[in-house]
C-alpha cells in the first residue's frame, strides 16, 4: 500500500513561549514542520496531509511551498484528536476508499530518524493493526494518589510513546469515528485504536524523536540541527 502521513501541527505551542505556532519555530534556520516532513519523506511517506491552525493558514502555506513532498493542508481543531480527525477526513476526500498505510506524526517531533519512520510503516505492511515507536523510561516514576500520598511504579514495565504511529487507514478511521461518537478523550492515536480493541504493536523508537515542547527542548534541537547540518 502507499504510505501517507498526517502531520498534526495545529497546536499553539504555548508551553514553548514562542511568538509563532510551534511547528513554524525555526531550528538551525529550518521550521520544525519542514524538518518533520523531510524525515517522513526519507522514511517512505509519499504524500502528507498537514493539519494547521485555522488562524495561521497563510503563514503555513508560505512555509509549505518548500515542502519536500506533495502536501495537502487542512484546518485543525481544538484538541489534538480533532486535528487528527480533520486530517483523516481530508484523506478520505483525496483517496475515497483506497486502503493506505497512514503515519500520524506530531510536527514537533522534528528529529525523528527516517529509520524509525520506515520501521513503523514496515510493521503495518507486515500486518499489524496499530504500530507505535517507544523508548524506555529513564526516570524513576511515582503515581500520586488522591489523598496526596504516592506510590512507585516499576519503570521497567513503562515505555514513553512517540510518533509517527502507523495504521491501516480503515482501522484508524473507524477508531476516531467511534471516539467522536462517544466523546472519549485520548492523547494519542494508538489509544484510539486500543479503545476499539485493536492490539498495539511496539517497535523501537529513538530518543531523537522527542517532542519539542518546552524551551529547554530547543537547546537539544539546536544541537541536533548543527550536528546534522
Ligand atoms: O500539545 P502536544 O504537544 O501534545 O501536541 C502534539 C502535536 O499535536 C503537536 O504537533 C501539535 O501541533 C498537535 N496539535 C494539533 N491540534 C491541537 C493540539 C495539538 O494539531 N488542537
Amino acid at each position: 500500500e502507499p504510505v501517507v502521513a498526517i502531520v498534526v501541527a495545529a497546536g499553539s505551542g504555548s508551553r514553548l513561549g514562542a511568538s509563532v505556532p510551534k511547528a513554524l519555530v525555526e531550528v538551525g534556520g529550518v521550521p520544525l514542520l519542514l524538518r518533520s516532513l523531510a524525515r517522513l519523506a526519507a522514511g517512505g511517506a509519499q504524500h502528507a496531509v498537514v493539519v494547521v491552525p485555522p488562524d495561521a493558514a497563510d503563514a503555513f502555506a508560505a512555509v509549505l511551498e518548500r515542502a519536500p513532498l506533495p502536501v495537502t493542508t487542512v484546518a485543525g481543531g481544538a484538541e489534538r484528536q480533532d486535528s487528527v480527525a480533520a486530517g483523516l477526513a481530508a484523506l478520505q476526500q483525496m483517496l475515497g476508499e483506497q486502503e493506505v498505510v497512514v503515519l500520524i506524526h506530531d510536527a514537533a517531533r522534528a528529529f525523528v530518524p527516517a529509520e524509525v519512520v520506515a520501521r513503523v510503516a514496515d510493521a503495518v505492511r507486515a500486518g499489524a493493526d496499530a504500530v507505535i515507536p517507544t523508548v524506555p523510561v529513564t526516570d524513576s516514576v511515582r503515581e500520586v494518589d488522591d489523598d496526596d500520598g504516592s506510590h512507585v511504579i516499576d519503570r521497567a514495565r513503562l515505555r514513553s510513546v512517540q510518533t509517527p504511529q502507523g495504521f491501516l487507514r480503515s482501522v484508524i478511521e473507524a477508531a476516531h469515528a467511534e471516539l467522536a461518537e462517544t466523546g472519549t478523550p485520548v492523547t494519542d492515536d494508538a489509544a484510539a485504536a486500543e479503545y476499539l480493541g485493536h492490539t498495539i504493536t511496539l517497535v523501537e523508537g529513538d530518543r531523537r524523536a522527542f517532542k519539542v515542547t518546552e524551551p529547554l527542548d530547543l537547546v537539544l534541537a539546536e544541537a541536533l540541527a548543527s550536528e546534522e547540518g
